[in-house]
């Protein structure tokens, strides 16, 4: 993966297959340093590319003296950098140093009080007692020559290291200051980044958009460019990003695809007029309603309307023409991962993300991404840098493939119709009881499964939907909301009463992981 926004300052973490590494880059951004996260195997002229002021080693699921297990590739102690080796990361720093790791007597997992033993820059502010996470089955029996004991808890005694020779600045960590349950994590974090890698906080919204600005204009040239707009954050932001950097060589087209949600067409035209951007709105809703007709498996619904989606943007450009770029709103998470897929050590390819798995192999654009390397929350900072209205910086994420991913099984305009009209009513009513400001994501649900209810005098073979409602900080991981009986009363009556052929409704409570947002 190429170095994406060279910054002056970048941290490259190096993932060993944990689940938690996506969380390291989130706190290394929250310090406004810009840092990638690439897989332990990456080619090390791409990560020398990105110029790093130092490096994290995530933790990772195999064991340091298992045959096979990832390496700390060599190029790190090379560099003379500062490195943090968090949890498997420390015992690769610790076994490469000279040290010795061994099977904990018992897997360690939950919080732990550590202690700190004498000053480390690593802690700098930090009581001499805090509460850390731990989740190990390794640990360290014996400290590496030229290393320090740190902190220490009473299960593990060796909780941190750290080199004598603070000038080389490599530390390990056995807990993890990545998760919120190590509620002085972040302080370590930025020590790390601040005091021993020398980095100053130059990663801001601003600093950004003069960047990718500079960057849109040298990749575009003369070129025009046509962005595919969903009227979601993400290819708004996109959007507007684009427009201040070429201004009317940009063509935003608003494709319908019949997968909308319910006044959806109107309140994305309206937005955007608004902004004094110009939209190219296409109702395509026929077509890809016939290409999905019969296709019910989830990954096969996400290759479709993608691929559609791109003959749609080739007629309007050739019909606009020429235009030689297609923008699209990617952010860092679906390139993280479609990135670990081929990767051993790298998280499970859990679902394709349209707008990177599932591109037809004969494109006929070239990609603009300026996104690509961006967290949710980061796009909405963005957004709001560049004078996006609230309404828009604070919309639901919406799937690129719509509805189709939740009509589960055969997606026909019948059904979306039942869908929308639930969803239409769960989402007034949740915006009219003022609960929305907590949510991450609402949204309703239809399951292939039909339920007998009872409707007027007989009964009735009817629709089941399932409601949806999560609090979610990344949407990597989420609970589902407490949301209060009477609120969901309310709904469940409405539905069933003003959605034809709606008999039961349920509402989701199961959290991510093991679920996932939505249902597919
Ligand atoms: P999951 O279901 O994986 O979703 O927990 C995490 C977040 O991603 C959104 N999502 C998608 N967004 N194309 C998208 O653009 C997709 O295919 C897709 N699938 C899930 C989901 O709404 C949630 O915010």
């Amino acid at each position: 993966m190429p170095a994406g926004n060279a910054t002056e300052e970048t941290i490259a973490i190096l993932d060993f297959g944990s689940q938690y590494s996506r969380l390291i880059a989130r706190r290394v951004r929250e310090c406004h340093v810009y840092c990638e996260l690439v897989p332990y195997d990456a080619p090390p002229s791409n990560v020398a590319a990105m110029h790093p002021k130092g490096f994290i080693l995530s933790g990772g699921p195999a064991s340091v003296y298992e045959e096979g297990a990832p390496q700390l590739p060599p190029y790190v102690f090379e560099s003379g950098l500062p490195v943090l080796g968090i949890c498997y990361g420390m015992q690769l720093i610790a076994r490469e140093s000279g040290g010795k790791v061994v099977p904990a007597h018992q897997r360690e997992y939950g919080l732990a009080d550590v202690e700190r033993l004498g000053e480390a820059p690593i802690f700098a502010g930090l009581p001499t007692k805090f509460t850390v996470w731990m989740s190990h089955g390794d640990r360290l029996a014996a400290v590496p020559p030229g290393f320090a004991i740190l902190a220490s808890s009473p299960n593990s005694p060796v909780s941190a290291i750290g080199s004598l020779d603070k000038s080389k600045g490599i530390y390990g960590l056995q807990f993890h200051p990545e998760v919120v349950h190590t509620p002085l994590g972040r302080q370590i974090i930025e020590n790390f980044l601040y005091r021993v890698c020398g980095c100053r906080g130059t990663w801001t919204p601003s600093s950004f958009i003069d960047q990718s600005v500079a960057q849109i204009r040298e990749r575009v040239g003369e070129g025009r460019v046509l962005c595919a707009l969903s009227g979601g954050v993400d290819s708004s932001v996109a959007a507007v990003l684009l427009h201040r950097a070429i201004g009317d060589r940009l063509v935003c087209v608003f494709v319908n695809n019949g997968l909308l949600r319910a006044n959806e067409v109107e309140s994305v035209l309206a937005s955007f007029q608004h902004l004094g951007i110009q939209i190219e709105y296409v109702d395509a809703a026929d077509r890809f309603l016939s290409r999905l007709s019969g296709v019910v498996d989830p990954e096969e619904k996400r290759q479709v309307v993608g691929e559609e989606f791109i003959r749609v943007f080739e007629a309007t450009a050739a019909r606009m023409g020429p235009i030689e770029f297609l923008a699209q709103g990617t952010l860092y998470p679906d390139v993280i991962e479609s990135a670990a897929a081929g990767d051993s050590a790298g998280a499970a390819r859990i679902k394709t993300h349209h707008n990177v798995g599932g591109l037809p192999e004969d494109l006929r654009f070239q990609l603009v991404e300026p996104l690509r390397y961006l967290f949710k929350d980061e796009v909405r900072e963005v957004g709001r840098e560049l004078g996006l209205p609230d309404e828009i910086v604070s919309r639901q994420p919406f799937p690129g493939p719509g509805l189709a991913v939740r009509v589960i099984g055969e997606v026909t305009a019948a059904r979306l119709a039942t869908l929308r009209a639930a969803d239409a009513i769960f989402r007034d009513e949740i915006q009219r009881m003022g609960l929305s400001q907590s949510l991450a994501q609402y949204f309703a649900v239809l399951p292939s499964v039909k339920s007998v209810g009872v409707m007027g005098d007989g009964r009735a073979y009817g629709d089941l939907i399932v409601l949806r409602a999560v609090t979610s900080e990344d949407y990597m991981t989420a609970d589902w909301a407490r949301l209060p009986y009477e609120a969901l009363a309310h709904i469940s009556n409405r539905i069933v009463n003003e959605v034809q052929g709606v008999t039961r409704v349920v509402y989701d409570i199961t959290s991510k992981p093991p679920a996932t947002i939505e249902w597919e």
